[in-house]
């Protein structure tokens, strides 16, 4: 498929995992990538194993940094001569008791899950054509459905999907869409090491487990770029949630 033949796309945290497949699987259809996030060596390797008709730049940046969110797609723009298709994937994650939530963990969830989307869909969004543009958002299933000791994170993605069905809202007259896209469990580095009380029973996380087991992040990456294509040409401001089942 060369579904992305002549698109350009800016594509954040694309230095691992669900981004890093994403970059690959959208410049392996033909698109001209602009690959941005904060670990320099994550998107090198991104741009090391890229390889299909389209090609791939990249930049580190913070998206939770005003200026540099200013500076990166202004420099997108000028480097693909416009921008087609934002997609925010860049986000962190807390698995913490509410007891010892952090107002800094809090604050720092909120500025990159939250701000950096929300800058970068505000920076971009004059690049974007007309009947043509759009933007996919990286959440999280965890924004509608209960999970234990990732309130916080949870509460940030619950903003995201918001944020994005606003947006949806309103943008529409432009004909440009907007489409949250929801993963479950995914294996990638995302979680880091649990903080979690000594006496947890383990179980306890098995009923927000898909009967899947986790998604590779090639087959989220498979559902950001069809919401990203045209196929996906009717839908905007509907939330596509890829959890393999986990709340069946
Ligand atoms: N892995 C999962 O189970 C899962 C489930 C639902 C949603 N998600 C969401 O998918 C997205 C990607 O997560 P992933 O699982 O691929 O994790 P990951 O840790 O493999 O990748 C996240 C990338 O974002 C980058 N990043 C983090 N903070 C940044 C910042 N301030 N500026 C620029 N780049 C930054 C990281 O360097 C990393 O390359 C996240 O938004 C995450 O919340 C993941």
């Amino acid at each position: 498929m060369n579904r992305f033949e002549d698109v350009k796309v800016l594509l954040t945290g694309a230095g691992s995992g669900i981004g890093r497949a994403t970059a690959l699987r959208l410049v392996s259809e033909g698109a001209a990538v602009y690959a941005v996030d904060l670990s320099g060596e994550g998107l090198a390797d991104t741009a090391a194993a890229a390889s299909g008709p389209g090609r791939i730049a990249t930049r580190v940046a913070d998206v939770a940094d005003e200026s540099a969110v200013v500076e990166t797609v202004r420099a997108a723009a000028a480097a693909l001569g416009g921008i087609d298709v934002l997609v925010n994937v860049a986000g962190i994650h807390r698995t913490t008791p509410v007891a010892r939530l952090t107002v800094a963990d809090m604050e720092r969830l909120f500025a990159v899950n939250v701000v950096g989307t929300a800058l970068f869909c505000r920076e971009t969004l004059p690049h974007l054509p007309d009947h043509r543009g759009v933007i996919v958002n990286v959440a999280s299933s965890a924004a509608a459905h209960g999970n234990p000791y990732m309130t916080a994170y949870a509460a940030s993605k619950g903003a995201v999907l918001g944020f994005s069905l606003s947006l949806a809202a309103e943008v529409a007259y432009r004909g440009v869409r907007v489409v949250p896209v929801s993963p479950g469990s995914v294996n990638t580095p995302l979680a880091g090491p649990h903080v979690l009380p000594p006496d947890l029973d383990a179980s306890y996380y098995a009923r927000i487990r898909s009967p899947f087991g986790a998604a590779d992040p090639e087959q989220i990456a498979g559902v950001i770029a069809f919401a990203a294509s045209r196929d996906a040409g009717y839908l905007t401001g509907a939330e596509i949630r890829a959890d393999g089942g986990s709340h069946i």
